[in-house]
C-alpha cells in the first residue's frame, strides 16, 4: 500500500473524520475524506477474502435499497454489503412499487421515512433525485447512481482498485473513454481522480463530450490512439443508449473502429496498464473480449470485489452517528 496515499483518520485536522450525513456525490468531499473511505474499505477487502464471520455492527438497523432504475451489480453489491454488516436489508424495485401508480418522489421518500429506515440507498433516473430525497428523510442517504449526475460508490471502488493495483493514484495517467456526456460514472471518476491528483484524460466522439470539459481539470481527446499514449489505466464506458434521444454516433461498428479497446490499441498504453470497466459491458462495441478477459491487465472482476468492500465502508461510516460510534464530526 502506498504510504503517500495513506493518511490515518487520527491525523485529520480537528478530528472531523467524516462530517457528511449523506453520500450524494464525490463533489463536496475533500481529498482526505475520499482517502478515509478508501482506507476504511481496506479492512473489508481482507475480511471478505478471508471469508470472515459476518461483522454485526449494523444489527438492528434497516437498510432500504430503493432502485428506480435497473441494476444488477450495484443492487446486489449494496445488498451483500448490508447483510455482511448484519443490517436488515429490504429492496424496493420501482417496477413493482406505487411509483408506477403515479406517486411523487417526495411521497415515496416520506413513506420510506415513516417506516423508520436507518439508511436508504437510492438509484434514480433523474439527476438530483437523490439530493431531493435526502432533504426529506431523517436518515443517511447513499447515491447508487442518479441520472447523468453522480455514482460516488463506483468512483470510490474504481479509486480503490487503482490504488491497490498501481500502488498509488497520484500521478497516474488515467484515460476514460466513451460516452462521457451521459455517464455519471465518468463524472464521479473525474471528480475523485483529479481530487487525488491523477492525470485524467477523457476521450470520445465530440457528440458525446460535454462542452468546456477542461473546467473539470481533465484533458479531452477525440483520437483514442493519441489519448492512450503512456496510459497507466484505461477505463472504458458503455454507450448510454437509454439516455440518448436521436443518434449520437453513426453506427456501433464505426464507434468500435474509432473507440473500441482492442489488443492493438492497448499496446499504445504502458505495458502494464490496467483495463477497467464499470459494467455492464457491450463486448465487441467499446471493448473486445480478449482485452476484457485479459488475465493480468483486466481489473474488471476486481472492481466488482472492491465494490462490496467500499459499500460496506460507506454504510458503516454513514451510520456511525446513529449508532453513537465515533468517526463523524
Ligand atoms: C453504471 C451505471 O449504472 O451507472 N453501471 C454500474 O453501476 N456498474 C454504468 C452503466 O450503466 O453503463
Amino acid at each position: 500500500m502506498p504510504a503517500s496515499d495513506h493518511r490515518p483518520a487520527a491525523q485529520i485536522p480537528g478530528g472531523a473524520v467524516f462530517p457528511h450525513r449523506h453520500l450524494t456525490g464525490i463533489a463536496g468531499l475533500k481529498p482526505h475524506q475520499i482517502l478515509f473511505l478508501l482506507d476504511e474499505a481496506e479492512q473489508w477487502v481482507d475480511a471478505n477474502r478471508a471469508h470472515a464471520k459476518p461483522d454485526k455492527r449494523l444489527a438492528g438497523l434497516t437498510q432500504i435499497n430503493a432502485f428506480f432504475e435497473n441494476s444488477t451489480r450495484t443492487l446486489l453489491s449494496f445488498e451483500i454489503a448490508g447483510k455482511r454488516l448484519g443490517a436488515d436489508v429490504v429492496n424496493m424495485h420501482a417496477a413493482q412499487s406505487s411509483v408506477k401508480k403515479g406517486e411523487t418522489l417526495i411521497d415515496t421518500a416520506v413513506t420510506l421515512n415513516a417506516m423508520r429506515a436507518d439508511v436508504i440507498v437510492i438509484r434514480h433516473g433523474s439527476s438530483g433525485a437523490v439530493q431531493l430525497i435526502a432533504t426529506k428523510v431523517d436518515c443517511p442517504v447513499l447515491n447508487a447512481g442518479d441520472g447523468w449526475h453522480e455514482h460516488p460508490t463506483q468512483a470510490l471502488l474504481d479509486a480503490l482498485t487503482i490504488r491497490r493495483r498501481r500502488g498509488s493514484i497520484a500521478g497516474q495517467r488515467v484515460v476514460i473513454c466513451g460516452d462521457i456526456l451521459h455517464s455519471r460514472v465518468a463524472r464521479s471518476n473525474m471528480l475523485a481522480l483529479t481530487a487525488l491528483a491523477a492525470e485524467v484524460r477523457v476521450c470520445g466522439p465530440a457528440t458525446l463530450m460535454p462542452a468546456a470539459i477542461e473546467r473539470m481539470g481533465v484533458t479531452p481527446f477525440a483520437d483514442f490512439d493519441t489519448a492512450l499514449d503512456g496510459a497507466d489505466v484505461v477505463m472504458m464506458l458503455r454507450l448510454q443508449n437509454e439516455r440518448m434521444s436521436g443518434a449520437f454516433i453513426p453506427s456501433t461498428r464505426e464507434y468500435h473502429l474509432r473507440y473500441g479497446l482492442t489488443d492493438e490499441r492497448l499496446a499504445r498504453a504502458k505495458p502494464d496498464a490496467l483495463v477497467m470497466h464499470p459494467g455492464p459491458m457491450n463486448r465487441g462495441v467499446e471493448i473486445t473480449s480478449s482485452v476484457a478477459d485479459h488475465p493480468e491487465r483486466s481489473a474488471i472482476t476486481e472492481q466488482v470485489e472492491m465494490g462490496v468492500a467500499v459499500r460496506m465502508a460507506c454504510l458503516d461510516v454513514l451510520t456511525r452517528r446513529a449508532r453513537g460510534v465515533e468517526g463523524w464530526a
